[in-house]
């Protein structure tokens, strides 16, 4: 698998998710199995390209390559811009945000919102192409089925977008005017796949290693790319990867290798945002880590009041050896996808850009 010159590792990818998908995330779901990561998106905005956010957004310091970065806005001009600045900041690869189907990013319609100006759409395309092609970085897009059930355009809009030079494209099965609800379907990207050439990216609703495998199957695409399901569980990729090449799964993680694994994502993540913020946004990757485990809601509650990093790390370590006691593997945990209001309102407020 192939993103212009970039061989990848395998075809299980990490989806973007703003405010999830941050580096030190990057960094270990590639460790656990993930062939490719898409970074949080970052504005077209220049004027808060220098805030706390966006920086943090753009660091990439230790990250295996390629580093591959996301932008998002509404004016080819500024995205071209943003293009040549996360280039010389170190991206590797370009991917157009049309996926995000936040009411706003930036004040403007933006993500998946584009999909309904096909015009302005292609000229985004082809500006950003034109802005990275002199660097040799390859461009990709990423969007959805289409604007609503009535309008589903994204067959026509990956054929303008791979005649513009888009290296690689990127279908979550579901319409904007759906947002997370209903179930993703796969006919749609499995029309993208037929109708292009380059590779095709199938997203959506991807929980279990027999799910990756049937998706991959049906829709004949060349990659899989999961965001949900990869939170508080970042050992997904591995497993997956484990059934397609054996068709067995592979047993449950150690619980004490997950400790190790979360202990170590918090260092980094400390190390990213630092004692005040890292304690809080850290609050959700542990939060998802427990949620489905014995005794995981309490002990949620009550590490949401821990204040300090090294209070927040001696509760999860004392959580995990308690459970390690009855379990020596992590005992099975239900995957159904978060997606109350709470999940809605923070991925709302991560998609503004700022
Ligand atoms: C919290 C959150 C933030 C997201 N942020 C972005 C983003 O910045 N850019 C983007 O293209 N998609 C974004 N998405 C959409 C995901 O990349 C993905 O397309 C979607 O979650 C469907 O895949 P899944 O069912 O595997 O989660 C976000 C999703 C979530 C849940």
């Amino acid at each position: 698998m192939f993103i212009g010159p970039h061989e990848l590792p395998n075809r299980l990818f990490v989806a973007p998710m703003a405010g999830v998908t941050d580096r030190p995330f990057r960094q270990l779901c590639k460790q656990l199995g993930a062939g490719y990561a898409v970074s949080e998106m970052v504005t077209s905005r220049k004027d808060l390209w220098n805030s706390l956010k966006t920086s943090r957004r753009a660091n990439h310091e230790g990250e295996t390559a390629p580093i591959s970065v996301q932008i998002a806005g509404t004016d080819a001009a500024m995205m071209a811009e943003a293009a040549a600045y996360n280039i010389d900041r170190g991206a590797q690869i370009i991917d157009i945000n049309m996926g995000c189907p936040a009411k706003k990013v930036c004040n403007k319609w933006a993500g998946s919102a584009l999909m309904q100006d096909e015009p302005l759409a292609l000229e985004i395309v082809q500006a950003v192409v034109a802005a990275a092609a002199p660097h040799g970085v390859p461009v990709t897009l990423k969007m959805r089925t289409g604007w609503s059930q009535e309008n589903k355009n994204a067959v026509r809009i990956a054929r303008a977008a791979e005649s513009a030079g888009v290296a690689m494209l990127t279908v979550h099965g579901r319409t904007r005017e759906q947002g997370y609800k209903g179930q993703a379907e796969y006919d749609t990207i499995a029309a993208v796949k037929a109708a292009v050439k380059v590779p095709v990216v199938a997203n959506g609703d991807i929980t279990s290693p027999e799910k990756a495998q049937a998706v991959l199957a049906y829709t004949g695409a060349d990659a899989i790319m999961i965001g949900r399901a990869a939170q508080g569980r970042p050992w997904i990729f591995g497993d997956i990867a484990h059934y397609l090449a054996t068709g067995e799964h592979r047993a449950a993680p150690l619980t004490q290798q997950v400790k190790q694994w979360l202990l170590h994502h918090l260092d980094d993540h400390y190390k990213l945002y630092g004692e005040f913020a890292g304690v809080r946004t850290a609050r959700k990757h542990i939060g998802w880590a427990v949620r489905a485990l014995p005794g995981g809601e309490d002990f949620r509650a009550r590490m949401n009041t821990l204040e300090t990093c090294a209070t927040q790390v001696q509760a999860v370590a004392d959580f995990f050896d308690a459970l390690s006691v009855a379990h020596d593997r992590l005992p099975l945990v239900d995957t159904a996808l978060e997606d109350d209001e709470a999940a809605q309102d923070a991925r709302e407020a991560a998609c503004t850009a700022n």
